[in-house]
């Protein structure tokens, strides 16, 4: 009881949706969301991540929210707290220690590709796109890899902007931010998607990312779109729980889950229907160009179009508002429990924390250029390695663990008192797909993605 005292709790209603919103709209939706639909295929893909998050996705993400607000303390403590009233064995704070450490491998390497995105709006605002070709565009973009400083220092402001959020605490810094940050993000996005209408090829791009093919179907496909159904709703990483830590008791956790979910898959539709209709207005540009989609296609094409410098610009703002969202959720599970085990400041917490990432981070801005070619395991950079280990293997089992745990061990009695504000119905359901059908997929998915690995 004494710790629910101490450990903070939103200011206002709706703040855990904009800030689960923030956490989940990320670089995640409108860079990577797209050029993987763009290199699967379109529609087919798009199907089959609509079903991840169905499935997976949201069943999951309920569970990690109520494991948080359940322990109301940062997911390491939250997971010890539910074990021991559960009577369950201490071992299961493990799930709180790996979702800790995954989130804190992503933000080293997550603020060094958010750091390109900085780069990219000054470039915009200075009307560096002006008159770009392929060519132009492939070495502004590849000098940028090879530019250790600049890098470095893009990489050092992310950080510093996160730090500075996170330093203010939960209400003042972290609610305060979202709460400006997130409006902004959906008129930028909007804005866009105006633009991409009257400017690009709105039919084709449309179609592009709805068409259903049925020859596009694919395992690999599949895999892809499950992993980034975990990726793109930040779950099993502790930023879900450690948010979900801060929610009032009377809000239904199912309904707020919901709201979450589709504003991400709105958000990532959205961005597809902004970049490709402008990608399908410019011969020559290719929609299954890769991660390159976002930082060599689009930089042409605003360089050719009416207006391009205005929305190059808040394009890339777009996508810089996004990603700071998403890294100062990375950033809170660490300092809150830096700061409620071992009563650190959360200013000197903070900085301590985004000091190690940085140096975390070197490891990726090198993968980039001058260890381009080292081979840590199974020909992976350690930036490609950072992400592997992450996204297929720690985000996969954190959320498989959370699966199992709330599904089979968690005590009944605790659980369904912070689902009360739920129908029986829907109480049932979820629990009867969070203990047999998610397990069973993610475990299906993991293999695959491990094995495609390693063959
Ligand atoms: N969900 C974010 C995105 O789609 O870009 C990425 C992310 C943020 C992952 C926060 C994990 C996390 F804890
Ligand atoms: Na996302």
């Amino acid at each position: 009881m004494r710790r629910a005292q101490q450990h903070a709790i939103w200011g206002r209603r709706g703040t855990f949706i904009l800030a689960a919103t923030g956490s989940a709209v990320g670089l995640g939706n409108i860079w990577k969301f797209p050029y993987i639909t763009g290199e699967n295929g379109g529609g087919a893909f798009v199907l089959m991540y609509l079903l991840c998050i169905c499935l997976i996705g949201l069943p999951v993400m309920v569970a990690e929210v109520m494991l948080g607000r359940r322990g109301r303390a940062n997911p390491i403590m939250a997971m010890g707290e539910v074990a021991r009233e559960s009577g369950n064995s201490r071992g299961w704070t493990l799930i709180g220690w790996c979702s800790v450490a995954a989130g804190f491998i992503i933000l080293s390497y997550y603020s060094v590709i958010a750091g390109w995105t900085l780069e990219y709006v000054t470039t915009a605002a200075r009307g560096g796109f002006a008159g770009f070709d392929g060519d132009a565009a492939t070495s502004t973009f590849s000098a940028l890899q090879g530019d250790v400083s600049k890098l470095v220092r893009w990489q050092t402001a992310f950080l510093c902007m996160t730090a500075l959020i996170i330093m203010f605490g939960v209400t003042r810094g972290l609610e305060t931010a979202v709460r400006i940050l997130m409006p902004l993000l959906f008129v930028l996005l909007f804005v866009l998607l105006g633009y991409a209408a009257y400017a690009g090829d709105f039919s084709a791009g449309f179609g592009f990312l709805f068409n259903f093919r049925f020859s596009d179907l694919s395992m690999e496909g599949l895999s892809l779109a499950l992993g980034h159904a975990f990726f793109t709703l930040s779950l099993g990483m502790g930023a879900i729980m450690a948010y979900g830590s801060y929610m009032p008791h009377k809000t239904s956790i199912m309904k707020t889950v919901l709201t979450v979910g589709c504003l991400d898959t709105l958000v990532a539709l959205t961005a597809g229907m902004v970049i490709f209709p402008i990608v399908f207005a410019s011969p020559g540009v290719e929609p299954g160009a890769g991660p390159s989609l976002m930082f060599i296609s689009l930089p042409i094409v605003f360089g050719s179009m009416p207006l391009g410098t205005v929305f190059g610009t808040v394009f890339f703002l777009l996508i810089t508002v996004a990603a700071w969202s998403s890294t100062i959720s990375l950033l809170e599970p660490v300092v809150a429990y830096l700061s409620e085990r071992f009563r650190f400041h959360r200013v000197s917490a903070s900085l301590l924390v985004v000091s190690c990432a940085w140096l975390l981070g070197l490891t990726t801005v090198f993968s980039l250029n001058r260890w381009q070619d080292m081979d840590l395991l199974a020909g992976m950079t350690p930036f490609d390695f950072s992400a592997f280990i992450t996204e297929q293997v720690l985000l996969p089992l954190g959320a498989l663990a959370m699966a199992v745990y709330v599904g089979w061990f968690m005590n009944k009695r605790p659980l369904r008192r912070e689902m009360k504000l739920d129908s029986g119905v829907w109480f049932g359901r979820w629990l009867r797909v969070l203990r047999y059908v998610s397990p069973a997929l993610i475990l299906v998915v993991f293999l695959l993605g491990i094995l495609d690995k390693f063959t």
